[in-house]
């Protein structure tokens, strides 16, 4: 079984982010763990996943907002969705096999995203002043573009999308 471990490495040095990925992780460990029990286990878990996925996102994009970042990590957010939600519909019929695909290859897209998109997201948060946590800016607080950011935007997705030919 797959599990995916919290490391130091996925810390973004942005508590509200820290605290939501580690409960991406838990998420994804259920999910991982239900799996092997087949879809009548895996749905709620699943489901559960996915809510927190859907919060975890829309958190992001209200900072990314806030701060007119570039729009290529919202996209990505979004297509993710767009693939969970297909694979929610996929499991519900029955079919199993892109859901493990997913639970494969999650722990891969969550550290590359996590330290791609993320870091870059922090990094600008916190170089233009902005408190996640009031949704102020801080006195010093100065303008700046994603591309002024060591990792950029770092746009990259997940390759566990369906073919076009396979979608319902
Ligand atoms: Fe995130
Ligand atoms: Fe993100």
């Amino acid at each position: 079984m797959t599990v995916l471990l919290w490391t130091k490495q996925l810390e973004n040095g942005l508590e509200r982010m820290d605290a939501t990925h580690r409960e991406f992780v838990e998420h994804y460990n259920l999910v991982a763990a239900a799996l092997m029990e087949g879809a009548e286990a895996f749905l709620p878990a699943y489901d559960a996943f996915v809510a927190h996925t859907e919060a975890h996102f829309a958190q992001e994009n209200r900072w990314m907002e806030a701060v007119d970042f570039p729009a290529c990590h919202r996209g990505e957010h979004e297509r993710v969705l767009a693939v969970l939600r297909d694979i929610r519909k996929r499991v519900a019929n029955g079919d199993l096999f892109l859901a493990r695909r997913l639970v494969e290859e999650l722990p891969q897209w969550f550290d590359g995203h996590t330290n791609g998109m993320d870091a870059a997201l922090a990094f600008h948060l916190q170089s233009v002043g902005y408190d996640v946590e009031t949704g102020e800016f801080k006195p010093k607080a100065e303008g700046g573009a994603c591309s002024d950011s060591p990792a950029g935007c770092a746009c990259a997705t997940l390759t566990a999308t369906p073919e076009p030919a396979e979608q319902s």
